[in-house]
């Protein structure tokens, strides 16, 4: 080879490792490796296997609404209408009634026979000195113990104010097969009494809280670990679930954060782990002012690993824990706002010609006064959502969108 070419192919070889070098200098920089290989895993075998598998737990899944009569204007007028936009087909969910109200008996009767068509199901009052006499402790302490009222191998615990915001997919619920957690982490959370919830987790379950459980609707555990965590508790204290509970709930007390503490601390690989950093600073928070009785700043840095912490859009919020929630508009604009994102840009173009189309949908990342937006990643993971959501667009999901878009602009309930 003369040596005219040699040089030639040496220079050659030179500029295209500079090239090589500013490309993946470039992707680093505007940190598209991850979205690149989010894009290729879409072609592993993976990704078909995981929507089988959601798909499967999915349908393992049953809803648990814990309500009373005087609660049917909510959830008639809140949660039902949220349920018939976007839940696919029909909804599995069993509403749990108090056994000794005539109310709650004469409701019963026509429950049942109309959508969303639920199993209705009694609860007895026990000992109320177990719950201090008060109707949200019972609904709290009654849900430690599902097993004879679900009759599927999940349970997923959802409120009469819970209001869903986006198309349900079994992704949005369960990765790998596996229910999803979130949990709020940092400084004191609001409202005020979710500061010193922590300590009623460790009250129960003598250790430090990881996070704040009341982050998310449904709430999903498996059935068995639920029995399962009684069995643990009552061996710890040595005496009898209800006794623990009455004592652990005389003060602030989250009875999902002790269900996703106790999935942390013996089933971690059978969930899939968020943690939703509270706004605060958005995002640069040190560890200042952290609730009392929840693990530290240093829990965060090093058990928590960087998966755990990108932003997960949720399906729905808790209507009576978010911003002027009073104003019947603002349940209007986030169903519409949800409508539209979901395939009703298209389908609605009036009602949603207001909305910009790329633009971050705040419900998927606010919950209890609490804003996940602050983190870059959330609107990339919310396309990465309203994608599936596509794919698996049917005509039945759409006439539900449509039937919403006509009928959201006449929600209204009693505060
Ligand atoms: C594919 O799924 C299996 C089982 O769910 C998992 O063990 C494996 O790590 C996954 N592979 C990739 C490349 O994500
Ligand atoms: C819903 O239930 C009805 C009546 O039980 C049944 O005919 C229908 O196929 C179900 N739809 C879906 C999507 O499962
Ligand atoms: C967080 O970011 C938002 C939007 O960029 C800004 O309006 C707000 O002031 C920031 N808050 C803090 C505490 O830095
Ligand atoms: C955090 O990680 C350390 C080291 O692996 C471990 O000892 C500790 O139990 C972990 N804490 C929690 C709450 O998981
Ligand atoms: C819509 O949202 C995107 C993403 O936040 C933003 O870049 C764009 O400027 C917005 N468009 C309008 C018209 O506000």
């Amino acid at each position: 080879m003369p040596i005219h070419g040699i040089i030639l192919q040496k220079r050659f070889r030179a500029i295209l490792l500079c090239f090589f070098f500013v490309v993946a200098w470039y992707l680093y920089k505007y940190q598209t490796y991850n979205y690149i290989i989010e894009k290729l895993s879409y072609f592993s075998p993976n990704h078909s296997q995981d929507r089988k598998a959601n798909q499967a737990v999915f349908e393992e899944l049953e809803l648990y609404l814990r309500m009373s009569s005087r609660f049917l204007d909510i959830y008639d007028n809140v949660l039902l209408p949220s349920l018939r936009y976007f839940w696919p087909g029909n909804v599995s969910i069993v509403v749990v009634l108090d056994q000794e109200s005539a109310q709650d008996q004469e409701l019963s009767k026509t429950l049942s026979k109309r959508y969303p068509y639920p199993r209705v199901e009694f609860q007895n009052p026990i000992d109320p000195s177990i719950y201090h006499w008060r109707g949200h402790e019972r609904m709290q302490r009654d849900f430690f113990y599902p097993e004879d009222k679900i009759k599927k191998k999940y349970v997923g615990f959802i409120d009469t104010d819970t209001v869903f915001v986006t198309r349900v997919i079994p992704e949005l619920l369960f990765e790998e097969g596996k229910p999803v957690i979130i949990g709020n982490y940092g400084k004191y959370d609001t409202p005020l009494f979710a500061k010193e919830e922590s300590l009623g987790t460790g009250k129960m379950l003598k250790s430090k809280e990881i996070a704040r459980g009341m982050a998310y609707f449904p709430v999903i555990m498996k059935l068995s670990h639920i029995v399962e965590l009684r069995k643990y508790v009552e061996k710890l204290h040595n005496r009898p679930f209800d006794e623990i509970f009455k004592i652990s709930s005389n003060g602030p007390f989250s009875q999902f954060s002790v269900m996703c503490q106790y999935a942390w601390n013996f089933h971690r690989d059978e969930y899939k782990f968020y943690f939703h950093l509270r706004s605060y600073n958005n995002g640069t928070w040190h560890g200042e002012d952290n609730p009392p009785g929840r693990e530290p700043y240093q829990f965060y840095q090093t058990n928590v690993t960087e998966e755990q912490r990108m932003p997960k859009p949720r399906s729905s919020i808790h209507l009576r824990y978010h911003d002027n929630w009073k104003n019947p508009d603002t349940l209007r604009n986030v169903i519409k706002t949800g409508i539209c994102f979901s395939g009703g840009f298209d389908l609605c173009p009036n009602q949603c010609k207001h909305l910009n189309r790329s633009g971050l949908q705040r419900e998927l990342y606010y919950f209890e006064y609490n804003d996940w937006s602050w983190d870059k990643r959330c609107l990339d993971e919310q396309r990465k959502h309203y994608a599936l959501v596509a794919e698996q667009s049917n005509d039945v999901a759409l006439q539900a969108l449509k039937a919403g878009c006509d009928e959201v602009g006449r929600l209204s309930f009693k505060p």
